[in-house]
């Protein structure tokens, strides 16, 4: 974590709960927190699309600090494209982003790289921020492939993009080995990919963007974990699905967020 971004903790619900646990889960998020609690942090949840309207609504209604976002778009605005939401129909919902490139989207729905460029390039014209997901698989990290495929999955889809756009940009590190696994990545190692990635930001646009850029780690964050991860240099927040669907693991964790952020404040101070 640096005091030079601001930390984000967002929840990826995939696809659980209904209308009414989302509701629940944000009256009880905004029970027990408040906007002058998180104002270090920035806190969002993806959730499916007929949820979207329900959390928005009740974030609004009881101020919790909530930010939404989908969690796939396609990136066409409009058309014969059955079964599909695109950037102009969340847009309307005046959400906050849209997760692109998760490892699932990539596994079972084949999003490749080329597809998450456009759609990358559409949630930005949205004015959606897109949190860009990416990150190798066991076989690929067991082969020493780890840092190539992070670096082609960034450039394909993140290349040509005005430096502009790209500080609008959130990265997520998730390697796909410690989705859902329980098996984290090693704190030390996490944040040396989360350094690399930065250093191909800072070619694709430069240092200064580069540094604007709020690059998450997700894999298995839970609450004992956390604190160790968000305190790494390059790590700016989490992506976290599994400890996201209860309030109070969620909590927990954007606490450690917060309580960082405030002590990297009070450094810069
Ligand atoms: P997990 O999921 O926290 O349950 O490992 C992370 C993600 O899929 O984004």
């Amino acid at each position: 974590m640096s005091q030079s971004r601001r930390p984000l903790i967002a929840g990826n619900w995939k696809m659980y709960k209904n209308r009414a646990e989302a509701k629940a889960f944000v009256e009880e998020l905004a029970q027990q927190t408040s906007a002058e609690a998180f104002g270090t942090v920035d806190l969002a949840v993806a959730c499916s699309f007929t949820l979207l309207d329900t959390v928005k609504a009740t974030a609004e209604a009881t101020q919790a600090p909530l930010h939404v976002a989908a969690q796939t778009m396609e990136h066409r605005q409009e058309g014969a494209y059955t079964g599909e939401v695109s950037p102009r129909m969340l847009a309307e919902l005046d959400l906050y982003g849209v997760v692109l490139g998760h490892s699932e989207r990539r596994q079972y729905f084949n999003e490749n790289d080329e597809a998450l460029k456009a759609k990358v390039a559409a949630a930005l014209e949205a004015k959606l921020v897109p949190i860009f997901c990416l990150g190798e698989t066991l076989e690929q990290r067991e082969a020493g492939s780890t840092d190539q495929i992070v670096l082609h999955q960034l450039n394909v889809a993140l290349e040509g993009l005005a430096p502009e756009q790209l500080a609008r940009v959130v990265v997520a590190y998730e390697p796909v080995w410690a989705i859902g696994t329980g098996k984290v990545c090693d704190s030390d190692e996490a944040n040396r990919v989360c350094a690399l990635i930065r250093g191909a930001l800072a070619k694709l646009a430069d240092e200064a963007t580069a540094q604007q850029i709020r690059i998450l780690y997700g894999g298995s964050m839970k609450p004992e974990n956390a604190e160790e991860l968000l305190a790494k240099s390059d790590i700016d927040g989490g992506l976290i699905g599994g400890a996201s669907l209860k309030v109070d693991s969620f909590l927990a964790i954007a606490e450690a967020g917060a309580k960082l952020a405030k002590a990297a404040n009070a450094c810069s101070v």
